[in-house]
């Protein structure tokens, strides 16, 4: 029987290859030597789904939930062949993944590619140069991530160890959130009601609710553990709107990577991730035979705003455990707890030496917050649900991010005019007191402006970064990711940036791609700009992308080809 299945995945795989070798691109030359090329079959496909009591088509990847996990090493090239066999826009974004001069296949809507729209094919095609760890992908269109998602394990290259003792085992914990209506639906509504989103109706544990919900009993989530072993858990935030701290009951966490990145260990009771960030933690079975629930429940540092204040559960069961028995509860920070953030962040601390730049040609100050806008609809009950009857919005330097019509890439290649401005401020246009005295205290003043603006990089230029919280609206903790480049964390604190007594870690600052702007603080940020390519930052709340939470930098090629994005692929959607 087992031959017999072995013998069929390989007929497939063999076929997929055939029926591969004339889609694939030419062979790239960015391609590492001496790595591997591994193959996926993405399909998008609607899908018949049962969870709390309801049931609903959603969208997944060949009829899985969460999605087929793709397996690679570092410096392997990696090949999916996305088909979108739904009506919806689509497409897949490689969350982590740097896409060294190979920004076409980053995934981004309206950024650097169309959308893969209802019946069409896109392959993606790239190479995982000088990376490993945990990622993750997920559909980059409207809402659709919030089903469209999966793990994307790179393990190191043949015969190179973990920097920790081999782990018994490993596992994958992905924390996403699930609404019992249509997503795509709820985001529509919602931009329309110039409100806020509603909460999700429930946090996942790999997809699995737990016993705090109706009709969950049975979908829960369980790792089965050996007593004296030690387990390496990938924590991945798939969430979409919702911070979640993260515990299992009576044991400790050593967190010994962060956002794919090796970071001294560092041991801990719980751990807050945001959309967007991937955690790796050792965890020992050292405790007394039994049942201990893992738990995921709500970080939630805005001031008046709903959340799910329920908690997803799964369990970590030791073999010999009675089944039945009922598992120790895990406990969780309270839901505004900001210090155990803090305390977490403190603790990530890069494992291998780091190579910040020191000497900066390009300094940016950025504010990142929420907006409220003047209705200015007929129909205002309808369409202005906002704080005081406005429409809700976000924004960086109080510009709100418009979508453009075609890909930002493709406009910038091809040179083709009116599809965004290169004026996005360094600076913030007005200065107020950014965390204290908002511009929403009288006069009334919370107004943002629209634009697609980016901004122009040169190659190579080293580039800082301030993020700073405002409390327009109300402070909150941002998570705010950039695509093409990790980024040293060289800083961060609370209150207003004050560059006299900001104290920066330039020895070991962890190196991420994704970092929660403390709640009415700043975040100082370090990275070379050497990808060129239209690279998305924004804020990986997608209620807050929604609202124009982001903007781009474009960076220009450099000298010589090994500084230059190759030409697009022949497949590249159309929009
Ligand atoms: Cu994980 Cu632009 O996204």
């Amino acid at each position: 029987m087992e031959k017999m299945s072995n013998f069929a995945t390989s007929l497939m795989v063999w076929s997929s290859l055939i029926s591969y070798a004339y889609t694939v691109h030419a062979m790239a030359q960015w391609l590492p030597r001496g790595s591997s090329t591994r193959f996926y079959d993405f399909k998008v496909q609607t899908t018949r789904i049962t969870k709390l009591c309801n049931s609903k088509d959603m969208v997944t990847i060949n009829g899985i939930f969460p999605g087929p996990v793709i397996y690679a090493q570092e410096d392997d090239r990696i090949v999916v062949k996305v088909t979108n066999m739904t009506p919806f826009n689509t497409t897949i974004h490689w969350h982590g993944v740097r896409q060294r001069r190979s920004c076409w296949f980053d995934g981004a809507s309206y950024i650097t590619q169309c959308p893969i729209q209802a019946g069409q094919t896109f392959t993606y095609d790239f190479a995982l140069v000088n990376q490993k760890g945990t990622f993750f992908w997920h559909a980059h269109v409207s809402w659709l991530r919030a089903t469209v998602y999966g793990a994307f394990v790179v393990h190191p290259k043949t015969g190179l160890p973990y920097p920790f003792n081999y782990p018994f085992e490993e596992h994958i914990i992905i924390l996403g959130e699930y609404w019992k209506q249509d997503v795509v639906q709820i985001e529509r509504t919602t931009a329309a009601s110039g409100g806020s989103p509603p909460v999700a109706d429930a946090y996942t544990i790999n997809g699995h609710p737990g016993p705090n919900y109706n009709c969950s009993n049975n979908d829960v989530y369980k790792i089965d553990v050996v007593p004296g072993k030690t387990y390496l858990l990938r924590l991945i935030s798939a969430g979409l709107n919702s911070e979640n701290f993260f515990a299992i009951a009576d044991h400790k966490l050593t967190i010994v990577e962060a956002d794919a990145e090796y970071t001294k260990p560092f041991t801990t009771d719980r751990v807050m991730l945001g959309p967007g960030q991937t955690i790796n933690v050792l965890v020992t079975a050292d405790q007394a035979i039994g049942k201990y629930s893992m738990a995921m429940g709500p970080y939630s540092s805005a001031k008046g705003a709903a959340f799910q204040d329920t908690l997803a559960i799964a369990h970590f069961k030791y073999l010999g455990a009675v089944t039945n028995s009922v598992s120790l509860p895990a406990q969780l920070p309270s839901v505004s707890d900001n210090l155990t953030v803090k305390t977490v962040m403190d603790g990530l601390r890069s494992l291998n030496p780091v190579n910040i730049p020191t000497e900066i040609d390009t300094n940016f100050f950025i504010t990142v917050g929420l907006n409220v806008q003047k209705c200015h609809s007929k129909t205002p009950k309808q369409n202005c649900q906002g704080i005081n009857h406005g429409v809700m919005a976000a924004s960086m330097n109080n510009i709100s991010f418009i979508m453009p019509k075609i890909s930002l890439l493709e406009a910038y290649y091809k040179k083709i005019n009116g599809s965004f401005t290169e004026d996005f401020p360094g600076v913030p246009l007005k200065f107020y007191d950014f965390v204290n005295g908002a511009p929403n205290n009288i006069p009334n003043d919370t107004q943002s402006l629209n634009g697609t603006r980016v901004k122009i990089l040169e190659y190579g230029s080293r580039v800082q970064l301030i993020l700073q919280n405002t409390a327009t609206v109300t402070t909150e903790n941002h998570p705010i990711h950039l695509h093409g480049f990790s980024f040293y964390v060289v800083g961060y604190g609370t209150g207003n940036y004050n560059p006299q007594a900001a104290k920066f870690n330039l020895v070991d600052p962890p190196y991420m791609n994704t970092i929660g702007v403390p709640v009415g603080g700043w975040t100082a940020i370090r990275f070379v700009a050497d990808n060129p390519g239209v690279w998305f930052m924004h804020c990986h709340l997608d209620i807050h992308q929604s609202w124009g939470l982001g903007t781009a930098f474009i960076v220009k090629n450099g000298k010589g080809e090994l500084e230059t994005l190759p030409p697009p692929p022949a497949d590249l959607p159309r929009c």
